[in-house]
């Protein structure tokens, strides 16, 4: 056994984290050493919340798990991958039709780099929570409360509290 600590990537777009990511985040930091939350950097896609806040928000909700560090990326994930001696990505399957799409980009990765991808089931409660459906709800004044961190939600309050035409 080697005595490189055991880590993990949990990468996604986190615009903003929801009670879903939160969860496979908690549950991955059980199973590795480190697990280091990948925030992607895309430039060609305005988010409500900036790269900053977005790791800020993650880096608050996280900070009971020791062993989870928040960080960005550019590019491709398995260059993040490489570059940090990450060799598993654990991605949350919520429901059948995730995994259409996640399979596809977990064979490209392991052709790519060799990069491994764990599935990990979400908990039924958050099988239907999505960061996109909890901004059209928040957007709305719906109550998003039940599904993402309370710091997530001041956040959202905040940046949606000027009525929308
Ligand atoms: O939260 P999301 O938006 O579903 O996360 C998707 C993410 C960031 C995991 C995926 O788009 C990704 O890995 N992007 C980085 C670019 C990349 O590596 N593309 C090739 C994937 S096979």
């Amino acid at each position: 056994m080697s005595d490189q600590p055991r880590r993990a990537a949990c990468p996604g777009s986190f615009d903003p984290v929801t009670n879903g990511h939160l969860d496979v985040i908690g549950r991955a930091s059980a199973l590795y050493d480190e697990v280091v939350v990948a925030v992607l950097v895309n430039e060609s896609k305005v988010g409500l919340f900036t790269i900053d806040e977005r790791i800020e928000m993650l880096a608050e909700v996280t900070a009971s798990y020791p062993n989870v560090t928040v960080r960005k990326f550019r590019g491709l994930l398995v260059d993040f991958c490489r570059a940090n001696d990450i060799p598993v990505v654990i991605k949350g399957l919520r429901v059948a039709s995730d995994f259409d799409y996640e399979l596809q980009m977990a064979q490209m990765n392991l052709g790519l780099a060799r990069v491994e991808t764990l599935f990990m089931p979400t908990n039924p409660q958050f099988s239907f929570v999505s960061s996109s459906l909890i901004k059209d709800v928040a957007k709305w004044g719906g109550d998003v409360t039940p599904h993402v961190p309370d710091a997530v939600a001041a956040r959202l309050r905040e940046r949606l509290a000027k009525p929308q035409d």
